[in-house]
């Protein structure tokens, strides 16, 4: 049988986590790093092929790159592409670049691969467009997305209905090459990094907690130490959940709070968690977090708590298994434009081990079962559901196959064995 077959540890674990390279802090180190004149060093890039998306993007546009070094001249260099650019399975890549090249004079096109055609594009069309960039998609608003500035961008205020933190940061890198200031407002719950860091290099400003100044002005070539993904560590923070004594340690990994709300969602259904900043990078934080198990209970997540949570709710589906009682969770319609429609793909994954789930119009409500059977789980093509379902196996009756595993390596190439790894260690 096709399928890669995963078995639970078996007994409580107690280990340390290193998380690969965090995948949001890339893509914005590289196309930061292609914004600046000079070099830029970039460390611990996380392994996916997402972030490596993003590396081929900037070499097309002419950055140099040796080592970690990625030397450009700025955006007034960028070699207009001579093809369409392949963004593989990768929003971020897609509409931050996007955002960066919609400042440029020359058209580019950008599309990817059929999951990532499916996904929505024309939350930019607005927000570049007020600043006078030229933005098309196809017919449904979908991948191959051309942009371009017909004369130079001016600022402009926007305001976004949805809390999208590519939405946010797209405005953000084509408005830094406007000739005034812009703002940008959501509801929300995003994560801010792109905000932090352009604040940082003084290039930015809040006007509210939710409003962002942008200033326009030249990146600074900098150093980018990029720490470990929470929303991979988030994998192994919820197996540990899963089982009443195992414990799970990691160490700088991005404690955006944008980025931890599967915290909250671990302890309020019952699992001690422990978190602590003891780093920053261009004012983002930085720290370690220790998660034990203990008997879980259901629980409600809504609205801002399920933005900082997004990526993480396939793994809220896998906790509400295990939980007493039922685990609600709404205000998140926009898991359907994910990587796969994950409310969707969350659902057959909970009935697929065994356990009760139902799909609501903004997401999904999972009974609390117990430990699940086992039992094989379609990836449906998205690397956290494939990664899910290994997680669902933690603490199972029986094994769970997960059919299209590999698509793991966007996001976290050695996940697997890093996970068993995990497991092993006392
Ligand atoms: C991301 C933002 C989120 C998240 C995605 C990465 C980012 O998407 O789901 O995986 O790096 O900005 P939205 O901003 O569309 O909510």
């Amino acid at each position: 049988m096709s399928g890669r077959a995963v078995e639970g540890p078996g007994s409580a674990f107690r280990g340390e986590l290193v998380a690969p390279g965090d995948k949001s802090l890339s893509h914005r180190a590289l196309l930061l790093g292609a914004m600046a004149e000079g070099v830029s060093r970039i460390r611990g890039l996380g392994p996916g092929r997402d972030v490596a998306s993003t590396d081929r993007l900037v070499r097309t546009l002419g950055v140099e790159v040796a080592g970690d070094r990625y030397r450009s001249a700025g955006p007034a260099a960028w070699c207009p592409p001579v093809s369409v650019i392949d963004c593989g399975n990768s929003g971020t890549t897609l509409r931050l670049g996007a955002g960066a090249l919609a400042g440029r004079p020359f058209r580019s096109t950008l599309d990817g691969d059929a999951s990532l055609r499916r996904r929505p594009m024309g939350r930019l069309v607005g927000p570049l467009m007020e600043l006078g960039a030229v933005v098309v998609t196809s017919g449904t608003g979908t991948p191959p997305v051309s942009v371009h500035a017909p004369a130079p961008l001016h600022g402009a205020e926007v305001t976004i209905g949805l809390s999208s933190a590519q939405v946010r940061s797209a405005f953000a890198l084509a408005a830094l090459q406007a000739t005034g200031p812009s703002l940008i407002d959501s509801p929300p719950g995003f994560r801010d990094h792109t905000e932090r860091w352009l604040e940082h290099f003084g290039l930015g400003a809040w006007f509210t907690e939710t409003a962002f100044r942008i200033f326009p002005g030249r990146v600074p070539a900098t150093e980018y130490d990029i720490p470990g993904d929470p929303s991979s560590a988030a994998f192994a923070w919820v197996s540990a959940a899963l089982v009443p004594g195992a414990t799970v340690r990691t160490e700088g990994v991005s404690l955006n709070p944008g980025r931890v709300g599967i915290l909250e969602v671990l302890a309020r259904m019952g699992a001690e968690v422990r978190s602590e900043v003891t780093d920053a990078i261009h004012g983002d934080p930085v720290g370690e977090v220790e998660v034990v198990g203990r008997e879980l209970h259901g629980t409600e997540v809504g609205a801002e708590l399920a933005t900082a949570a997004l990526d993480e709710l396939p793994l809220v589906g896998v906790l509400g298994m295990y939980g007493e009682g039922m685990t609600v969770v709404r205000d998140a319609a926009d898991l359907r434009s994910k990587e796969s429609d994950r409310i969707a793909a969350t659902v057959d994954l909970v009935r697929s081990l065994g356990g009760e789930a139902e799909p609501t119009d903004d997401g999904f409500v999972v009974v609390g079962t117990g430990r699940p059977d086992g039992g094989i789980v379609e990836s449906a093509g998205d690397h956290r559901i494939a990664m899910a379902a290994a997680v669902a196996a933690t603490a199972s009756t029986g094994p769970v196959r997960i059919v299209g595993a590999e698509v793991a390596g966007v996001s976290w190439p050695s996940f697997y064995d890093d996970l068993e790894a995990l497991w092993s260690s006392r």
